[in-house]
């Protein structure tokens, strides 16, 4: 544990190219995330479609690419035909997931509509509860349709000419789990996922469909996985068109002490090694030929949560600590490490559940997890470059334990990245809490900008009316050691020689 630390960074390895799409969000007809978060309707702080303002601008700061709607488990129970057309002809309905009522004044114009001004693009999510694989055609046909047919006439009617050209569609979500409405075995799983996806990529092959996993490491993924990654369907134009696109998977972390709450993220790094694993395993298996593209993992519900802890309707409401906010920046670093394999994550949620940014009527709070979240989506773009830390490590609790037996825990967790301008960007996490590391540098040069994510202790919140986290920026000559500060998140960036 004495021994000075290392970090070495190679920006002339380049590991892999990584996707923008992992920093994508997540809005649910949860809460306080649709109503009151990003639609809000006659508050001044919203504009002539309802949209909150101040909400739209913090997440332009986020340039979030992509974001996923409208559930998680609301989906099992939603027609997305009663959120089209006249507002004043909407029916409300009884909602099963989180036993309110939906008004369906928000819904798939709406949507894309927010989308637009936000500058992101949807992913949207069939209902494989109550729903119908008709119902799931129209809706396709409905966003995407550029010819004379019903659906896309709807839409046209609803006053959208141009097709939304939604790319992202996931077939279902969380159906293995018991608390949806209508729970599947992995038998009848598969099997309806694999006939939907057929008839959905007959409709349009152009679709990116997205498989649901469980926590990628589950006899469900496998058997999933086994049974739907299948060379392409010969009805389709060409062999190039995999039914399945990508393979989604779910991991909520926390833990009310602080190192095994700011490491559990690790857990994720081996679900997505043994996930990547599965999906290699079941197309040797099934004889898929190297041709059809590989399907990578889509991690479309991420984060520090803890229902319990959490205030507010649903135990949704999450107050974040500066040890979440270094959980996150782990959960991070670990996206940018495995670029390869994922190809999209989406922060669960993105305003008000579970979420880094809150609103009141009054106006908006960037939570301590705003912080790394921000900084690594405006710095930590390009390729992934190889970086290497050798320092003492942790040797306590962590959680969730099951996937964390074979590896090391060190007090200071790495990432590094190169953009297109050619500024190399490395993000060192120290979990301790009482220890600063001087640590030697290798393969930093020149003048460096440094921002640094920390608080006075690891429960400091910004949500008790002052921002007790934040970015504090500074400049450092790129010496040979630098003293990274207990408990913070330091992200360092210069021009590569
Ligand atoms: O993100 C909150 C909920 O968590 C989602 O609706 C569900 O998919 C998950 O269990």
């Amino acid at each position: 544990d004495d021994e000075t630390p290392t970090i070495a960074v190679h920006p002339t390895r380049k590991v892999s190219q990584i996707n923008p799409n992992i920093y994508a969000g997540f809005t649910e007809h949860m809460g306080r995330c649709i109503y009151g978060g990003i639609y809000d309707p006659g508050n001044p702080l919203s504009d002539e479609n309802g949209f909150r303002k101040d909400v739209v601008d913090a997440l332009k700061e986020l340039n979030i690419p992509t974001v996923r709607y409208p559930g998680g488990n609301f989906c099992a129970t939603y027609h997305w035909l009663d959120g089209v057309g006249p507002k004043d002809q909407r029916p409300s309905r009884p909602e099963l997931a989180w036993l309110g009522t939906e008004t369906n004044q928000f819904g798939t114009d709406e949507f894309m509509k927010w989308c637009e001004t936000v500058g992101t693009e949807p992913y949207l999510c069939f209902n494989f509860g109550t729903g119908t694989l008709d119902e799931a055609l129209a809706w396709v046909e409905y966003c995407n349709g550029t010819g004379n047919t019903y659906y896309a006439n709807m839409r046209r009617k609803n006053g959208r000419e141009e097709p939304y050209k939604v790319k992202y569609w996931a077939l279902g979500n969380e159906v293995w789990g018991p608390w949806q409405v209508e729970q599947m075995t992995k038998e009848a799983y598969a099997h309806k996922a694999l006939q939907w996806a057929k008839a959905l990529k007959l409709l349009d092959p152009s679709l990116v469909l997205i498989l649901c996993g469980q926590d990628g490491t589950a006899s469900w993924d496998y058997y999933t996985l086994k049974q739907c990654l299948v060379p392409a369907h010969s009805a389709l134009s060409t062999s190039a068109v995999p039914l399945i696109d990508m393979h989604s998977i779910h991991m909520y972390t926390s833990s009310n002490e602080h190192l095994p709450n700011a490491t559990a993220p690790l857990a994720a790094e081996r679900a997505i090694e043994i996930t990547s694993a599965l999906i290699d395993l079941a197309r040797v298996e099934n004889k898929v030929p190297p041709s059809q593209p590989r399907p990578t993992i889509c991690f479309d519900e991420w984060n520090v949560w803890d229902p319990i802890r959490a205030e507010g309707s649903l135990g949704a409401e999450e107050s974040y600590t500066l040890s979440d906010a270094l959980a996150v920046a782990i959960w991070l670093n670990v996206f940018i490490r495995k670029s390869r394999d994922v190809g999209m994550a989406c922060i669960a949620q993105t305003v008000n559940v579970i979420s880094p940014l809150m609103t009141t009527k009054e106006g908006i709070i960037k939570q301590t997890t705003w912080w790394p979240l921000y900084l690594f989506s405006r710095f930590m773009r390009g390729w992934t470059v190889s970086a290497h830390v050798s320092c003492g490590v942790y040797e306590g609790e962590t959680a969730p334990g099951w996937l964390r037996s074979a590896m090391d825990t060190p007090w200071l967790d790495v990432s590094a990245s190169i953009g297109e301008d050619g500024f190399v960007s490395l993000v060192v996490v120290n979990i301790h809490e009482k220890r600063g590391f001087e640590t030697k540098m290798e393969g930093v040069r020149g003048s460096v900008d440094v921002y640094t994510v920390t608080g006075e202790g690891v429960q400091s919140n910004n949500m008790k009316g002052q921002e007790e986290v934040s970015i504090r920026e500074s400049k450092w000559d790129g010496g040979d050691h630098y003293e990274f500060p207990k408990h913070s998140m330091t992200l360092m960036r210069w021009k590569a020689e």
